[in-house]
């Protein structure tokens, strides 16, 4: 049964100046709270010395108005526990007539929204996101998360209640966790910078905002990955931007060809380390060209760097912004593949010249990040329970992402051709292109398999029809069936086309 939020007092207003007692208006504000369902069968009503606080009245009214709820059955006790409204209620308000709650009316008179507002098509859950598993996006080992370790820490910090850390805070983050976060960037990912230049965000989706509001003005033009990250475009459909698609290769962004298809562009959008969603890693060649492009145009470069801790087999890849000798590159990154999506904390690393803007957005958005997940974090890092866990995912996923390769070869063999597998907890798979991926999509979401289609990652006509697999949360031993069933559900498809 769901809990009902206890000990809740329903507005009552109480005229002090009117000739009903006080006792009766209290009786019939409760009264009326039950009748239209503002308070539910089950949940717990404040004792009278309470409300009477509450309200600044004598308890006389209040324990009169009680008892005659009691009396009437809208009220019961529970030795010990306190007053509720009845389980059982009432004939007459069991008979009411159940009225929708009163609802605004929505369909008259102007009702503007922003122009902004409308620049976005509507959100609509679609099928393969529906679920868990086999072969979600975004998806990690959540089994495998240490959450001893991580309660322990929480424990830690929730006793640990300072007025330093309970009150405002620097708008880029508590900045010991800065310095960490700032360290394992220095270190792992050769990013070049100091705590001064880290903002803590709530994930990449907010530090993409947030370098648009600071950056990009409507009107501008973007370069974006073509096929890439809908959630980038959503953000940056949003500024008003123009978006121009480039296409990718295997280098990577195309950046002869975003040259030629707006060379003055204000900013470019990239995920070098990973391409989202081909998994091509940008070439030295292509990384050196787009920074020049960048330096030559005065232009901005938002380096994506979402899931580059998971690479297999492969040297690691420095960081873009690492090979940056102009200050060109605002990096950006999240814990929601190392760790949890749902944790919700990402960071972005700014140009020392531009931290005083971002500070100043920042703190018209949402004025600083929540201070325990970053004690939390603080803490994982510098005890070394970060590194512990990357390093034991990383054996994970390899082996999951080892498992798909092997199976889909088994299963379809070039019926369908991996690609993007060095890297991340996804890989994709490209079909025939005549194969339309978004019906078989919907069909396999029917059967409780979630194959994320390619087509929707384009923005123009799509190239290649596929599917995005999502293997962080799929059991090793789970892959070969997961991957027949996937056989059968494309095999009418797959096989006629071949
Ligand atoms: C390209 C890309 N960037 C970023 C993210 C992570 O976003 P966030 O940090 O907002 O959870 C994802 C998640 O799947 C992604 O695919």
């Amino acid at each position: 049964m769901r809990k009902i939020a206890s000990g809740l007092a329903p507005v009552i207003p109480l005229d002090r100046n009117a000739k009903k007692p006080l006792h009766r208006q209290i009786y019939e504000g409760y009264r009326k709270a039950i009748l239209e369902r503002h308070l539910r069968a089950g949940q717990q009503i404040p004792s009278t010395r309470a409300l009477a606080l509450e309200l600044g009245v004598s308890r006389i009214p209040l324990l009169n108005a009680y008892s005659q709820l009691l009396a009437e059955g809208f009220f019961e006790s529970r030795a010990g526990s306190g007053t509720f409204v009845a389980n059982l209620l009432p004939d007459r308000v069991v008979r009411a007539p159940t009225r929708p709650a009163a609802r605004a009316n929505m369909h008259s008179g102007r009702r503007p929204v922003s122009s902004r507002a409308q620049l976005l098509p509507p959100f609509k859950a679609v099928p393969w996101t529906r679920g868990s598993g086999a072969f979600s996006v975004g998806q990690v080992a959540v089994d495998h998360f240490p959450v001893d370790t991580w309660s322990r820490l929480i424990a830690r910090h929730s006793r640990r209640l300072h007025a330093r850390s309970a009150h405002f805070n620097d708008p880029r983050g508590d900045r010991a966790f800065r310095q960490a976060v700032a360290e394992y960037l220095r270190t792992a990912r050769a990013v070049k910078c100091d705590e001064q230049q880290i903002m803590i965000v709530s994930g990449s989706q907010e530090a993409l905002d947030l370098s648009a509001r600071v950056l990009l003005d409507p009107g501008s033009q973007v370069w974006i990955e073509e096929p890439g990250y809908w959630l980038a475009r959503r953000v940056l459909t949003l500024a008003g931007c123009e978006l121009v698609p480039v296409p990718v290769d295997r280098d990577g962004l195309d950046v002869a060809a975003g040259m030629k298809l707006s060379r003055t562009a204000r900013a470019a959008y990239v995920t070098p380390s990973h391409q989202f969603p081909l998994g091509v890693t940008m070439s030295a060649s292509r990384r050196l060209q787009l920074l020049n492009w960048a330096q030559s145009c005065g232009s901005w470069i938002i380096e994506d760097d979402y899931d580059s801790e998971y690479r297999y087999g492969v040297t690691p890849i420095a960081s873009l912004q690492g090979l940056d000798t102009n200050a060109r590159v605002i990096y950006v990154g999240t814990f929601s593949k190392t760790l949890l999506p749902s944790l919700r904390v990402g960071y972005l690393v700014m140009p020392a010249d531009l931290v005083d803007r971002f500070m100043a957005v920042r703190v018209a958005m949402d004025i600083f990040p929540s201070h325990v997940n970053q004690a939390v974090l603080t803490d994982f890092i510098n005890d070394g329970h970060f590194g512990r866990h990357i390093r034991r995912t990383r054996l994970l996923y390899a082996e999951r992402r080892e498992r798909l390769v092997h199976c889909l070869h088994n299963e379809f063999d070039s019926r369908l051709e991996s690609v993007g597998t060095e890297a991340g907890v996804h890989l994709t798979v490209t079909l025939p292109p005549v194969i339309p991926d978004r019906p078989l999509s919907e069909r396999a979401a029917l059967e409780k398999l979630w194959l994320w289609p390619l087509s929707p990652c384009y923005m123009s006509e799509p190239s290649r029809q596929g599917f995005i697999l999502g293997f962080g949360s799929v059991a090793t031993a789970e892959i070969p069936k997961a991957v027949r069933r996937m056989a059968m559900v494309l095999r009418p498809e797959t096989d006629a086309r071949n």
